[in-house]
């Protein structure tokens, strides 16, 4: 299975930090935003990624992100030069994707939960049809919106409804069997003038091919678009790290728990930051995994 992180767009509810930093390079706390798409789908088990972002960020991406040999993984980069719509991924990314299932994540959306890695294992182990997650809001207004009927199956799908069917929120988190690319070829434009992904995900509605499960109450799910949830999410990961001791979402670590790289490797990518206490939880990573070999 391959993975896209969807990282291009402007920014603009978060100007004006974005007016020259793209809003998945700002900080979510202790690391770049795009670290924690980016570690969802290395949880899934996926090596090799397509970040799909402006022509103009791309420099930045490449600074942070590389090539991917660092954590064991193979990155490249498709150019957006236009904020089309999340749905241009499938557009822009036939040839990446290359009739290969495919996980496609929003580069503002950062998941954390007991278990959470488990099932990203096994949504990416058996790609037929498409899956998605749901999570219980608030407000789901300015989300994606599934109605499931009494027996848990998905029955609608819409795309920012102003009156919603239910209160599940679709979370920027997509797995795709080999037909994505030819569902999405005649995507056009919505009301609003955007190729939705939304409008992908009720094509595998209608041809019965669509599963949504429901992230439990013990999964964090946030989209950090805002000024206010970019702080929240921020605080969220901070409070957890700092009682639990853990650093979470770290590529480094996870790249090493999945065996794509060495506990050498791992405590040189530590030793290259270890001025502050994220290099230095690597290096307590890679000498605890040493001292125990
Ligand atoms: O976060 C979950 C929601 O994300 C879903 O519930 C919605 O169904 C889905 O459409 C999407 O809605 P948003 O309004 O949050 O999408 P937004 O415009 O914020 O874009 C999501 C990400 O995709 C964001 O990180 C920027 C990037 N993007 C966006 C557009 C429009 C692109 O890379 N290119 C684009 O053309």
């Amino acid at each position: 299975m391959k993975g896209i992180i969807v990282a291009g767009g402007q920014g603009t509810r978060l100007r004006p930090l974005t007016l020259a930093v793209n809003k998945h390079l700002l900080p979510i706390f202790d690391k770049p935003l795009v670290y924690y798409p980016l570690s969802v789908l290395m949880f899934a088990g996926i090596r090799e990624v397509a970040v799909m972002c402006t022509p103009q960020d791309r420099p930045q991406f490449e600074k942070v992100l590389g090539n991917g040999r660092q954590w064991g993984m193979v990155f490249t980069y498709l150019e957006q030069d236009h904020a089309r719509g999340v749905g241009e991924v499938f557009l822009l990314g036939r040839d990446f994707i290359d009739r290969a299932p495919v996980c496609v994540i929003l580069g503002d959306n950062v998941f954390y939960g007991h278990g959470f890695p488990e099932q990203l294992q096994a949504a990416g182990a058996q790609p037929a049809g498409a899956q998605l997650f749901a999570y219980p809001v608030a407000d789901p207004r300015d989300f994606g919106v599934v109605e499931f009927d009494v027996d848990g199956q998905a029955v609608s799908l819409e795309e920012k409804p102003a009156h919603p069917k239910s209160r599940y929120a679709v979370t920027g988190l997509y797995f795709y069997d080999t037909q994505v690319c030819d569902l999405a070829q005649d995507l056009a434009p919505s009301a609003r003038g955007e190729l939705e992904i939304t409008t992908v995900n009720q094509s595998y509605l209608r041809l019965g091919q669509l599963q949504v499960t429901e992230l439990g109450r013990g999964t964090f799910w946030m989209d950090a678009g805002t000024h206010q949830s970019l702080l929240e999410a921020s605080q969220f990961v901070q409070t957890l790290q700092e009682r639990q001791g853990f650093v979470i979402s770290a590529p480094e670590e996870i790249a090493w728990r999945k065996s794509f790289i060495s506990t050498d490797q791992l405590r040189k990518l530590g030793v290259a930051m270890a001025g502050n206490r994220y290099g230095q939880y690597l290096c307590s990573v890679a000498q605890r995994a040493a001292s125990l070999s």
